[in-house]
């Protein structure tokens, strides 16, 4: 097992200066790098900037909240962005020992971003209406991390690089839907174990919209049905199935959250609200995956 390499002096909190004893480094020195005023913990990960990155603009109790929670599922699509990565990633090298490792970790990530919703959800149509006017055409839809995550996993939609045009993240966005997804990158490693997966489906134009296809979904029933002899290629499924699933799971309780604090009323991002959403929901990743269970 590979591992970076960091280990935590002392053995317990990774923040703990020496293990043995309350910590006390407060205050930068000269040789420690932490600015003067700051703690090495604030210092380290930017806490003290992070906390001054709250503006609620109305006096709501729940705004606060919302923003904070907002800002909390924008982390985790980066954390997740960075981990699918690092999986498509191993996958190229077939590394696939690792990618799995990796995917195991996105996993328990998915399930944070998904336990969200319960907070989201406490939130009544009254008070989430009490602050709504200020989001004015503001909208998920808008989310960097968002678009480059459903990229990187596979869900090719041109279209939707579209709100970032002329901001800042525009090249960003764009270079992502150009670049093969983690689907793309586990049909070549299919393909370099021997499963018939077509030429066209290796190198291809990524930025298009991957379309299902009868053979990769027979190399998938190949290794479904004879998972001693494939059985790492079975786990990836597996695990890949894992990931999809988790992301169905997010996209039906964000509706099944608007349903309740917005009912029918369109979105800020000038959809229908709810409807959209509910279409949306029906988006698989990994589609061969799901179309194979039913003659398994
Ligand atoms: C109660 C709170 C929320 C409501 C009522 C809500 C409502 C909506 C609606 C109606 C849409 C459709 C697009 C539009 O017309 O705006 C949408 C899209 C979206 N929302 Fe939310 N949302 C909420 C919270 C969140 C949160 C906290 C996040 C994550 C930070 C989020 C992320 C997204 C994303 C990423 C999309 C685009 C989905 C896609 O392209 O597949 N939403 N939301």
């Amino acid at each position: 097992m590979r591992t970076n390499g960091h280990q935590p002096r002392g053995g317990g909190c990774p923040y703990l200066s020496d293990g043995s004893g309350p910590p006390h480094a407060t205050g930068g020195t000269a040789d420690d790098g932490v600015p003067p005023g700051s703690t090495p913990y604030a210092a380290y990960a930017a806490m003290d900037t992070l906390l001054a990155l709250q503006h609620p603009r109305t006096g709501a109790e729940t705004e606060p909240g919302f923003i904070i929670l907002s800002q909390v599922k924008e982390l985790l699509f980066k954390l997740l962005h960075t981990e699918f990565g690092t999986a498509r990633g191993h996958l190229a090298e077939d590394r696939l020992d690792d990618a799995l490792w990796t995917l195991r970790r996105a996993g328990r990530v998915q399930q944070v971003l998904l336990s969200c919703w319960d907070a989201f959800s406490a939130l009544s149509p009254g008070e989430f209406a009490s602050f709504r006017d200020v989001l004015g055409s503001a909208s998920g839809f808008q989310s960097v991390m968002y678009r480059k995550l459903e990229f990187l996993l596979g869900n090719k939609n041109a279209q939707l690089v579209g709100p970032h045009e002329n901001t800042a993240k525009y090249d960003e966005v764009l270079a992502q839907l150009h670049e093969p997804s983690l689907y793309d990158e586990a049909l070549r490693h299919l393909a370099r174990h021997g499963l018939d997966i077509p030429p066209e489906y290796l190198d291809r134009d990524f930025s298009q919209p991957y379309r299902p296809d009868e053979k990769v979904a027979e190399a998938w029933r190949l290794v479904y049905e004879q998972p001693g002899r494939y059985h790492g290629l079975f786990l990836l499924a597996e695990a890949l199935t894992d990931t999809a699933d988790q992301f169905a799971r997010w996209r039906y309780t964000h509706l099944l959250t608007v349903q309740r604090t917005l009912g029918d009323k369109p979105g800020t991002g000038g959809t229908e609200g709810s409807r959209w959403l509910s279409a949306i929901a029906e988006h698989r990743f990994f589609p061969e995956l799901w179309s194979i269970r039913s003659a398994l």
